[in-house]
């Protein structure tokens, strides 16, 4: 792979514009963005520096990929930096959950009420509901000859919703779903997404097919939701779930639960927001341990080690640092989040630069956790980045795959445990190799999905557990 040039740093007065693209008459950066937003951003980066000033038609974007400008925005600690406001297209889906609420005061009661039922003591619960579905998928790749081909980011958006589903509602309700499919959630993501990256998208009231098929999505999933929330409620047995926890979540001053409309809002960001991110790192991790078969050798060594092809307890999970640390070095290369935007509520600066008041900000990820500054070889996959002792020396802001400050990623560990007993279980059985001529290339939306899928074939390891595995082409 490319090594990357070091990054240009001029130094800035007090007050200034941030350099940047002239861009299109009118459009400024627009079409590069739509083109490709993470090619886009690393080229400016590459010419200018340290934030970068991009137009996009009326709008002035900043981008950050360093880190200490990624510690300006998310511990600016007098809430400069705000989620997008109100009009916020992913508020048609999402309304004011966590992710996408605007107001700070509502959002930080709810994030009171929901913190506690991410801590991993109380997460606890929902491991063997976790262990039960990845088992299930396994099941499946057993039945699958050696050499099948497999789409493995389908298979992990599969078992990662199915997981999401089963822990929020004990049941896998987007099956429920038969006329618009499991995959409901993320079509309406997507329009959600369309709208966001273009500023001239028609209005959502316009009878467009894709508004009215929206629009039908949208009703179908908000019946589902009420309806299993009103169930809920009526019932009496106990689920042991996510949503017997948001139920009976109070804010501590008032004492108050949740209204209807607040649990669907919280309930329909979870299922966003908690399975396709862990589905497309974990692609991508597979996808990185078939170009490093060092690497996948030293992972079954740790869980042969360990395991001797038992099904791990939660407990046994600390026992498996390395295989974590694939999974951490994975997220660097590969942030499943790769852009998290801001706006500015009032007029400061940034890295030295004048940001008027309404600025977007775009914290970039993925060149950020590849910053020549702050990661030697950058390009290299290398789990041993993610050592104890090597990790101590890393800069706290060069690597945020859960973001960071107050609205750092809430289930940050459901997703590390999920992943972890996922690569585990996997990596007891099979081995997966990724067929050549497939096309790999990245694809930013909300998300960084492989733009072609993943398509790998399937080998059982020899002995089921421990064995030899495949011979590799
Ligand atoms: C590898 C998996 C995941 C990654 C990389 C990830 C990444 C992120 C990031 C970067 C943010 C910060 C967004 C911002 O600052 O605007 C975030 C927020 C959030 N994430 Fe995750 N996430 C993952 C899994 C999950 C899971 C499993 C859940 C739920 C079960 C979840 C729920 C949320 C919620 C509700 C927020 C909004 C938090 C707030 O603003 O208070 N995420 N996530």
């Amino acid at each position: 792979m490319a090594t990357r040039a070091p990054i240009p740093h001029t130094p800035a007065p007090a007050t200034r514009q941030a350099p940047g693209p002239r861009g299109l008459f009118l459009l400024g950066s627009i079409i590069d963005f739509k083109r490709d937003i993470l090619q886009a951003m690393t080229r400016g980066q590459r010419e200018f520096g340290d934030p970068v000033r991009y137009r996009l038609g009326p709008l002035i974007v900043h981008g950050v990929s360093h880190p200490d400008q990624a510690e300006e925005v998310f511990m600016d600690g007098k809430n400069v930096y705000g989620k997008l406001g109100p009009d916020n297209p992913l508020r048609l889906v999402l309304g004011d959950g966590l992710l996408t609420s605007s107001d700070h005061e509502s959002w930080f009661r709810h994030r009171r009420m929901m913190q506690p039922i991410f801590h991993r003591q109380r997460l606890a619960i929902l491991f063997d509901k976790m262990v039960a579905c990845s088992k299930e998928m396994l099941a499946r790749w057993a039945t699958c000859p050696a050499g099948d081909r497999l789409d493995v980011h389908h298979e992990m958006m599969r078992v990662t919703l199915d997981i999401v589903s089963q822990t929020m509602f004990s049941a896998n309700v987007m099956n429920d779903l038969d006329k618009i499919g499991p995959e409901a959630v993320n079509v309406t993501i997507d329009y959600a997404f369309q709208r966001l990256q273009n500023p001239f998208s028609p209005p959502t009231s316009w009878p467009t097919p894709r508004n009215r098929r929206f629009k039908r999505v949208m009703r179908e999933l908000d019946r589902l939701l009420y309806r299993i929330i009103n169930e809920r409620r009526t019932g009496r047995q106990p689920h042991d779930d996510l949503l017997d926890m948001l139920l009976s979540a109070q804010d501590e001053d008032t004492g108050e639960v949740m209204n209807d409309k607040e649990l669907r809002d919280e309930v329909i960001t979870i299922l966003a927001a908690g399975h396709e991110t862990t589905a497309i790192t974990l692609t991508w991790t597979w996808y990185l341990l078939s170009q490093h078969p060092d690497i996948e050798r030293k992972l079954q060594q740790e869980v042969d080690g360990v395991l001797a092809g038992r099904t791990p307890t939660l407990a046994d999970l600390s026992s498996l640092p390395y295989t974590l640390q694939v999974f951490e070095e994975s997220m660097r290369l590969y942030p499943s989040a790769p852009i998290i935007p801001r706006l500015t509520s009032r007029a400061t600066t940034l890295g030295g630069y004048d940001l008027p008041a309404g600025s977007r900000v775009l914290v970039n990820l993925f060149n950020l956790h590849r910053h020549p500054d702050f990661w030697p070889d950058p390009e290299r996959f290398d789990p041993d980045r993610f050592a104890p002792e090597r990790r101590k020396a890393q800069h706290r802001f060069a690597y945020l795959p859960f973001g960071a400050g107050p609205h750092i990623c809430i289930g940050k560990s459901f997703a590390l445990m999920e992943a972890h007993l996922l690569l585990i279980l996997i990596a007891q059985r099979h081995e997966l190799r990724h067929v050549p001529g497939h096309r790999v290339m990245n694809h930013a939306t909300i998300t960084l999905r492989p733009r072609y899928g993943m398509l790998m074939t399937i080998h059982p390891r020899d002995g089921t557990r421990g064995g030899a595995g495949s011979p590799r082409p």
